[in-house]
C-alpha cells in the first residue's frame, strides 16, 4: 500500500512513514516478535514501541531478523513517564538502545508529562531536564527526532520556553469521538506532528453505528474508515493488531473521505472508551 511508504516531513526535515505499527499492550516475546515481523512483511516501515511496553527487545529482534536494512525502518521509543531527571533520561535512553539492539533511534518521546500513577502532577522542571538530555543525544545524532507524548499545549510551552527547542512530534490519543482540537490546532501552528495512538479507540470505535454505515457506503471496513480519518486530519495513525489479516486490512487506506463525511465524523463527540461498549 502506497500509504505505508508515503511520508510526513518533520520540522527538521526527517521523513516519517505516514502509518506506524503500534505495539502498546502487545505482550513481549512471541506475540510482539511475530506481530512486528508480520507488519514488516506486509510493508509497514514504521514501528512504535516504548520502554514501558516492556517489549523493546522483541521488537528490536524482529526488526533485525526481518533482514530489512535498519535505515529503511523508522523506529520510535519513549522515556518512561516517571523518569524526570537529566541523568535518569540519559541512562534510560542508552538502556532503550541496548534493549532494541540499535546504535541510533529515529524518534524518542517523553511518554507523558507526569508519572502514570500521579496523573496531573506538575513536573514542568523534570520534563525540561529530561528533554535537555534528549536534545544532547539528538545533537550527537543518536536520535533523529525528539518529542513528547500526552502533552497539552501548556506542557509543550514549558519545554519550548525553557529549552528553546520545539519538539518534532506529540503522540496523543486521537480518534473519531476524541479529536483533541485544541492540541491539534496548537501543534499544527507550531509545526509539531501529531501521532494518533489508539486510532480505533482500542477497538471500541469500531462499534459506532455512524462509522459502520459510512464504511458500507465507501466499501471499506470500520477500521479503515477510522484510520483514514486520522490521515485526513493530518495526523499519523498508529494502529495495532496481533492478527495478520487485520494488520493488512489496517494498511489498505489509500482512499479519501469526502469533506461532508469528515464533517459527520468530526461531529461525533463521545469517547467510547469511557463506556466500554
Ligand atoms: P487484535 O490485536 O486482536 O487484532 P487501537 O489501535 O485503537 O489501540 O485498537 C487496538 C485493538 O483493536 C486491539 O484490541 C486489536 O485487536 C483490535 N483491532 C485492530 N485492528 C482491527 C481491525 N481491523 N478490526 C477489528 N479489530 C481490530
Amino acid at each position: 500500500m502506497k500509504v505505508l511508504t508515503d511520508v510526513y516531513v518533520l520540522s527538521n526535515g526527517v521523513k516519517i512513514p505516514k502509518i506506524g505499527f503500534g505495539t502498546w499492550q502487545v505482550p513481549d516475546r512471541d506475540v510482539a516478535y511475530n506481530s512486528v515481523m508480520m507488519a514488516l512483511k506486509n510493508g509497514y516501515r514504521h514501528i512504535d514501541t516504548a520502554a514501558a511496553y516492556r517489549n523493546e527487545a522483541s521488537v528490536g529482534k524482529a526488526i533485525k531478523d526481518s533482514g530489512i536494512p535498519r535505515e529503511e525502518i523508522f523506529v520510535t521509543s519513549k522515556l518512561q513517564s516517571h523518569i524526570k531527571t537529566y541523568d535518569g533520561a540519559k541512562e534510560a535512553f542508552l538502556q532503550t538502545l541496548e534493549e532494541l539492539g540499535f546504535d541510533y533511534l529515529d524518534l524518542y518521546l517523553i511518554h507523558a508529562p507526569w508519572p502514570w500513577n500521579e496523573m496531573g502532577k506538575n513536573c514542568d522542571e523534570g520534563n525540561v531536564e529530561a528533554f535537555k538530555a534528549m536534545i544532547e543525544f539528538y545533537k550527537e545524532g543518536k536520535i533523529k527526532a525528539i518529542g513528547v507524548s500526552n502533552f497539552s499545549p501548556k506542557d509543550i510551552d514549558n519545554i519550548i520556553k525553557n529549552t528553546d527547542f520545539v519538539p518534532h512530534a506529540n503522540q496523543i490519543a486521537f480518534f473519531v469521538g476524541l479529536d483533541q482540537e485544541e492540541t491539534r490546532a496548537y501543534c499544527e501552528e507550531k509545526n509539531i506532528l501529531i501521532e494518533a495512538y489508539s486510532p480505533l479507540a482500542i477497538g471500541y470505535a469500531l462499534k459506532n453505528p455512524i462509522v459502520i454505515d459510512m464504511a458500507k457506503r465507501y466499501d471499506k471496513t470500520p477500521a479503515q474508515m477510522l484510520i483514514r480519518y486520522c490521515l485526513e486530519k493530518g495526523t499519523l495513525p498508529l494502529p495495532k493488531s496481533t492478527h495478520e489479516s487485520r494488520i493488512i486490512e489496517n494498511s489498505h487506506v489509500d482512499f479519501t473521505i469526502k469533506k461532508a463525511d469528515m464533517d459527520i465524523l468530526d461531529d461525533i463527540h463521545d469517547d467510547p472508551r469511557r463506556w466500554g461498549n
